[in-house]
């Protein structure tokens, strides 16, 4: 799967659920990346769970500036250019390979699998304090939208005692 960053966050299996983010994260890093250089800053980013690694080549050819840093299982898949940028590292582990506090953006689309919870306590480890993270995947409900009430009494009935 080669996801292009403006469907970065997208939840594929609940497409009217009301949980669903809307944003186009390409346009999200660009404003970030434009704010950044306007800072004098530089953008450190993180992408959990790469894949091949083809999505970023573009953004990050024409952005050299940018501190990235993509994570993978498995690097046999990964594009050149994406090489020497990547890590392999699962996401209960990104404590091991990564400083804290070093991220403006974590983003993982489809990337954390079996892993969700472990992940998010590690993006939080990894980010700047007030900075953004983006989580999508499998472990998002099934074909999710919360707002149909037999969706909600299946998922949560039990803890809110319906
Ligand atoms: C389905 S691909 C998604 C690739 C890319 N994010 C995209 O949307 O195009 C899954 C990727 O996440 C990695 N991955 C899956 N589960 C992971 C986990 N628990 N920890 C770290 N990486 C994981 C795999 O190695 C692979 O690179």
């Amino acid at each position: 799967m080669d996801t292009p960053l403006s469907r970065y966050t997208f939840c594929q299996s609940c497409q009217d659920s009301a949980s669903a983010l809307r944003i186009d994260f390409e346009e999200y890093l660009n404003n970030k990346l434009a704010q950044a250089r306007k800072e004098g800053r530089e953008l450190y980013v993180l992408d959990i769970g790469i894949g091949s690694g083809w999505q970023w080549k573009k953004f990050l050819l024409e952005n050299p500036d940018v501190n990235f840093i993509g994570t993978t299982l498995g690097d046999y898949l990964l594009v050149p250019e994406i090489k020497p940028r990547a890590i392999l590292c699962s996401a209960a582990e990104l404590h091991k390979h990564l400083a804290p506090d070093l991220f403006d953006i974590v983003v993982s689309h489809y990337g954390t699998h079996k892993q969700e919870m472990e992940a998010l306590e590690n993006i939080v480890h990894v980010l700047k304090e007030g900075c953004e993270a983006f989580v999508s995947g499998s472990g998002t409900l099934e074909y999710a939208p919360l707002v149909e009430l037999s969706v909600f009494e299946r998922w949560f009935g039990q803890w809110a005692g319906m």
